[in-house]
């Protein structure tokens, strides 16, 4: 069904009317006006350069300056009329500028279209959220470190997993720091797309450059950027600075929602390694006992939207023709979307870690049974001169004999680990400790106290150099 059309207020072109389902399926004010305050510095800069170059007179610029100044105060006092018949953030503006300073407000677009305009305006606030991130994610790095720190004296020991079988054990501090690398790195991949992005689409105008003697290079310094794009088609018809936000988003994502299932996991009564802080958690309507990880697990499921949102980007972009379409329109819901999620997850994830209250009797049991330390002892037995292979046998008979008597590794003696090989020796029985087989892992990168420190140190020097 076809809705009534209304008379098309803008570009003229066609005498006729839009139909009201057409006009409301095309408009994107309502997620784009978030663009409003990187609009205002593009025509700024673009208003600047015209009258430098000659394009428009003095008088002309600083009616259209003051013009773009009233509107900022406007929106920023709640006041500007946003209106639907003007289809976006850039029409709503440059119709309000006209409003209020006339005719010469038309004179703003010359040299100049949406197509580059909303290009540069996304960059721009690219720009600005993916620093708010960085900041974000640098925030959570310190406190992940600030927690390897806290649980290193006395040492906090857990089960370390490999397919979720307890396999050897680690320190606390070591799985934190774990986190903190993954972070680090997702805050490199923010950086690297920020660094590519530093470029301004900004006079490709719609798709060919422009026959006015613009100074793309004025407006790409004014607004920031390194310098303009050498390719007018290009300018406007990529959007792959967007996708390697959303791509750098999505992992970033990933890294928190593992992060957050391991709380899940770690929280649950069954592992009982750590209690969430309260206010961070929720009862159950019906259940009195449950204390459920609603935080967590909402981190954990976010990094579903943000991979959504990249590959509906992704999906988007994938075989358009040069240079723009309005397909390209349906960039900004995705990526302010992947911006919110992120930057709120990674703010609550900073926030919740300092309250978690640890367990270490629990963790350092859960660490101690379950064979966790076998792979200790066939390594002292290959130390002793038995091939690796050969030792893992022997090993492998003590704990399939210690399972049938429903014993562990902690009730051997020095008799019955001599009945399975004449190698041990009195100073096995210190490996059968958490604390010494944590201990003996003291190569670069391993769990040893030693090492933990040394990189909890180093650590904390990056964050210094990065805050600065
Ligand atoms: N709202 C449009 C967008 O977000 C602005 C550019 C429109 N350009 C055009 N030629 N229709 O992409």
């Amino acid at each position: 069904m076809a809705g009534e059309g209304s008379k098309k207020l803008w570009g003229g072109r066609f005498a006729g009317e839009t139909d009201k389902l057409a006009e409301a399926f095309n408009n994107s004010l309502d997620f784009d006006r978030r663009l409003w305050r990187e609009d205002l510095d593009g025509s700024r800069a673009h208003a600047r350069m015209l009258a430098r170059q000659g394009i428009l007179t003095e008088e002309e610029a600083r009616a259209i300056l003051a013009g773009l100044d009233r509107i900022e105060k406007e929106i920023e006092a709640g006041a500007f009329p946003w209106r639907d018949e003007y289809e976006d953030v850039h029409m709503n503006v440059e119709a309000r500028l006209t409003e209020l300073v006339g005719e010469v407000g038309g004179k703003l677009h010359t040299a100049r279209s949406r197509n580059d305009q909303v290009a540069t305006d996304l960059r721009l606030w690219l720009r600005r959220s993916l620093a708010g991130i960085v900041e974000a994610q640098q925030e959570l790095a310190r406190v992940l470190v600030a927690e390897a720190e806290r649980h290193l004296e006395p040492p906090v020991v857990l089960p370390g997993y490999t397919h979720l079988q307890r396999a050897q054990p680690v320190l606390l501090s070591h799985w934190f720091m774990a986190y903190y690398e993954m972070l680090s790195r997702d805050t490199t991949r923010v950086l690297d797309a920020l660094f590519r992005m530093d470029e301004s689409p900004l006079g490709a105008a719609a798709l060919a450059g422009t026959s006015f003697p613009i100074d793309r290079h004025y407006t790409a310094e004014q607004l920031g950027f390194l310098e303009p794009m050498r390719n007018s088609l290009d300018a406007v018809a990529s959007r792959d600075f967007v996708l390697e936000a959303l791509s750098a988003i999505a992992i970033g994502q990933l890294t928190l929602s593992r992060l957050a299932e391991e709380l899940v996991l770690y929280s649950s009564f069954e592992f009982g390694f750590v209690t969430l802080p309260d206010a961070f958690a929720t009862g159950s309507s019906i259940m009195p006992q449950k204390k459920n990880p609603d935080i967590p697990e909402l981190i954990r499921a976010k990094a579903g939207r943000a991979i959504g949102d990249l590959v509906t980007l992704l999906t988007v972009v994938k075989g358009l023709p040069l240079a723009y379409n309005k397909d390209l329109q349906e960039d900004k819901e995705p990526v302010f979307d992947a911006v919110d999620t992120y930057t709120s997850s990674l703010k609550l994830m900073a926030a919740l870690l300092p309250g978690l209250t640890w367990h270490p009797e629990v963790t350092k049991r859960a660490a101690t049974g379950g064979f966790a330390l076998a792979t200790d002892l066939a390594d002292y037995l290959s130390r002793k001169g038995l091939p690796f292979r050969r030792a893992h046998a022997v090993v492998g008979r003590i704990v399939r004999k210690l399972q049938e008597e429903g014993r562990d590794l902690d009730d051997l003696d020095l008799d019955e680990l001599r009945s399975f090989s004449e190698l041990f020796d009195e100073d096995a029985l210190a490996l059968l400790s958490v604390e010494g087989s944590v201990s003996s892992r003291n190569v670069y990168g391993g769990t040893a106290p030693e090492q933990v420190r040394a990189r909890i140190a180093e650590a904390k020097k990056e964050l210094e150099e990065d805050g600065s």
